[in-house]
């Protein structure tokens, strides 16, 4: 999870009237935990659906919630409150919230506070999927769009009324993931990312298989920090247990084939590829249609082997490559293989993990291999080292003007 962006920073959270108040517990801690300080403000609607006495513990602040508060000593909470701010989040924020929003209205603590800002306001929709189709509200919500309002979700999916469709509120993590991400400088603005992550699965019979131990950690770190870098990101995921990072397109595959597939499907729209999977190296040459049986005679089955396409050559074999990063892990001699492993592929950057292998783990240490020489980096956590590692392929791209 991203945290630098959020240390330090102070945001108002308004809150408003849903059910989806309870998420807003999770996302005030993954705030606070990030460094941020969180300012309550809840309107009297929100105060139903979960107390001021939980958001001022979570929050260690006092929660406001109505105008005439005499806490503030100029009586003017609506001013003093978003001073300091540096952004506001209404979150969840209710249908009717959006409409007051689009019109200007101040009838409360929290919509006069939003009308008063002078700093960046931020909407996290929630409400019924017939709510957030009425023309009304996709007018209020162009509306806000237009007056220069973020609006990040709604998400799809089961509504506390049972019913199923676009609305609900995004989840505190990806909410927190959006509002980082509105902090991140946009270095990779306008430019786009492929990158595969994970491992493959190469099958024996329909129930067996060849797989490696990549958790697909890093991939995954290195798409959400290329997203909050202001990349348009699609991650090609081999099979992993791992959230997509919001606001990018994934696309799960199995086998080495058919991540080779998709990557040479969509690569020639790519400004920058970024091979982070574990791909086999070989596969089964005809897998069995069945599943493979013990013989009475107990029989040991016999595979033959042929080899995998190298994605990350492939891609930087085409006539145009985007900016070809591989990655490679080694058991040993990393500092002897990595530069040759990279002038092999032929790509202007390698990043070698170093040290034992680190599949899994939150920590890395990594070192960049160019034409120039090695770079090590720090050790840090996978979204630590994948952030620098997005400031580092950024530094090094060719002038937009001459990428292709
Ligand atoms: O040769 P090796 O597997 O060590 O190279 C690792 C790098 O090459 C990684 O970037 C990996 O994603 C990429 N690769 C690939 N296709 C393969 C094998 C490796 O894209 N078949």
């Amino acid at each position: 999870m991203a945290t630098a962006e959020l240390a330090g920073k102070h945001l108002v959270l308004g809150m408003t009237g849903g059910i989806a108040c309870y998420k807003i517990a999770e996302l005030t801690r993954l705030l606070t935990k990030a460094g941020a300080t969180v300012q309550v403000v809840m309107t009297e609607a929100a105060t139903q659906f979960i107390t001021p006495v939980t958001m001022q513990a979570l929050s260690g602040r006092p929660v406001y919630t109505s105008q005439w508060d005499a806490r503030v000593p100029n009586n003017m909470a609506h001013i003093d409150l978003s001073r300091e701010a540096d952004a506001i989040v209404i979150a969840p924020a209710s249908t009717d919230f959006l409409a007051k929003l689009a019109h200007g209205m101040a009838d409360d603590l929290l919509s006069t506070l939003c009308v008063a800002r002078d700093c960046p306001l931020l909407v996290v929709p929630a409400m019924n999927r017939q709510m957030w189709q009425n023309p009304a509200t996709q007018r209020n919500v162009t509306q806000l769009r237009a007056d220069g309002i973020e609006v990040l979700g709604p998400d799809s999916g089961p509504q506390a009324c049972g019913e199923v469709g676009d609305g609900r509120m995004l989840e505190a993590a990806a909410t927190y993931e959006a509002i980082a991400s509105f902090f991140s400088p946009k270095i990779l603005s306008g430019r786009r990312v492929l990158l595969t992550a994970g491992p493959t699965f190469e099958p024996l019979d329909p129930v067996r298989g060849i797989t490696n131990r990549s958790s697909g950690k890093m991939g995954f770190a290195l798409a959400r920090a290329a997203q909050q870098a202001g990349a348009e990101v699609h991650l090609i995921a081999g099979p992993v247990a791992l959230e997509t990072p919001w606001g990018v397109f994934r696309q799960d595959v199995q086998t080495a084939q058919q991540m080779h597939d998709a990557v040479m499907h969509s690569v020639a729209d790519a400004d920058i590829f970024i091979g982070v999977a574990a791909v086999a190296d070989w596969r089964v040459d005809h897998a069995s249609e069945h599943k493979i049986k013990k013989t009475a005679e107990r029989t040991l089955p016999t595979f033959t082997f042929v080899e995998n396409p190298d994605i990350l050559a492939s891609v930087a074999r085409l006539p145009h490559p985007p900016f070809a990063v591989g990655f490679a892990a080694e058991s040993g001699d990393l500092e002897v293989h990595g530069e040759e492993k990279r002038a092999r592929k032929n790509v202007p950057l390698l990043i070698g993990n170093l040290g034992p292998l680190t599949f899994g783990l939150d920590d890395n240490e990594v070192i960049l291999f160019e034409a120039g020489g090695a770079t090590k980096l720090p050790r840090a956590d996978k979204q630590t080292l994948a952030r620098a590692l997005i400031v580092e392929i950024a530094r090094r791209l060719p002038d937009p003007s001459l990428i292709r």
